[in-house]
């Protein structure tokens, strides 16, 4: 995670990493001045349909592109020259560009490992970046699930969600080990819906609910119809703190929802998940983490910052959720790491 805050000069010559080494190159230039195309370039990359558009029809001259997409030529060769240096694109002899082998898995927006609409959704986070200085000097932020349910946001942010669980759905699943004849999970702002499908697609007879805000189940009941788990996971509108949450479940899962919540949210919604659960059923939290307090921050600070912008919430600490789980009712729990989202870790914890 340290990398990903790493915007800079990187040294190729020689006389560059001396330069480096005796702090001779002002960091703070590229930093500002590089960090905010790097983004936007992206964003207008998928927006245009630049990406769909040379991974379904092949190489083009930027002439080309610019002709067929309806844009500009001077801008498009401008934004392809970005994209090329950022590795996205590649430039090939014949003066076409094209999507580079490493890309097409991620921006080509038929890939089933493309996460083009999840960087199409970042593209949003703009007008949010530039209320930062109010956050910091008087503690303003926005509510980013405050939209109301049928604002076309809902759909680029929950299928943005929907393409990271594509990634790392699979992992967590065999990581969350059922026991014979399980029957019924909770999801509890799980959106999409993609983490309970793929739970039911390894265990027959089981069957999940997705409780989450009315704007992210609209999108994740076409999803699920899309690709064919209507029938064994629903959907129910509302908020995790008053739904009826039922009772009984074998498995409950809480993911990427506690670092929009208050530690106080956290506990009340630990204790709402343990009255769901059947004696022996257990809880599974999947988040980000904070550092540990004299821990070095890293790139996770950045994400720290955007929910604390965003939801006035701050990333969890491990020692955090564990004392929450142990204050609520629930056995010391296990941990594990996911590789496919590596920011991520997986807790899940047996209640007692
Ligand atoms: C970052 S998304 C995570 C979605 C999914 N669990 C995943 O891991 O991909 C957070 C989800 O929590 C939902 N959410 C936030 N506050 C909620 C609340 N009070 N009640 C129900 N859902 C909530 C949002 O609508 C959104 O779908």
């Amino acid at each position: 995670m340290v990398a990903i805050a790493r915007i800079g000069l990187i040294p190729e010559r020689a006389v560059e990493l001396v330069g480096a080494a005796l702090n001779l190159i002002p960091t703070p230039v590229p930093q500002a001045l590089f960090a905010p195309p790097v983004a936007r370039v992206l964003h207008v990359g998928v927006a245009i349909g630049l990406f769909a558009h040379l991974a379904r029809g092949g190489p083009r001259t930027t002439e080309e592109l610019a002709r067929e997409l309806e844009l500009q030529p001077a801008g498009t060769r401008l934004l392809c020259d970005c994209l090329i240096a950022m590795g996205h694109l590649r430039a090939r002899r014949d003066g076409r560009v094209a999507l580079s082998r490493r890309s097409r898995r991620w921006l080509d927006p038929d890939s089933p490992r493309s996460v083009a609409r999840y960087v199409e959704h970042t593209g949003t986070y703009w007008p949010w970046w530039e209320q930062l200085e109010s956050l910091v000097r008087d503690g303003t932020h926005v509510e980013l699930h405050d939209a109301g349910a049928d604002d076309a946001s809902w759909a680029t942010y929950i299928r943005g969600q929907h393409e990271l669980a594509r990634l790392s759905a699979p992992e967590v699943a065999r990581a969350l080990e059922l026991p014979p004849g399980a029957r019924s999970v909770l999801d509890l702002g799980g959106a999409h819906g993609w983490f309970s499908a793929v739970l039911c697609d390894r265990h027959p007879g089981l069957r999940a609910t997705v409780v989450d805000l009315p704007g992210s189940v609209a999108v994740g009941r076409e999803i699920l119809r899309e690709s064919g788990h209507a029938t064994r996971v629903d959907h129910v509108e509302g908020s995790v703190f008053e739904a009826e949450l039922g009772e009984g479940h074998d498995l409950a899962l809480v993911f990427n929802l506690v670092h929009h919540l208050t530690p106080e949210q956290t506990v009340t919604l630990l204790r709402r998940v343990h009255a769901a659960l059947r004696p022996g059923g257990r809880v599974a939290v999947l988040d980000l983490f904070a550092r540990e307090p004299g821990q070095r921050p890293g790139g996770e600070s950045f994400l720290g910052l955007f929910f604390h912008l965003t939801s006035g919430a701050d990333l969890p600490r491990e020692s955090e959720l564990r004392a929450q789980l142990a204050e609520t009712g629930f056995k010391a729990p296990t941990s594990r790491g996911i590789t496919r989202l590596p920011a991520q870790t997986l807790y899940v914890a047996e209640r007692s």
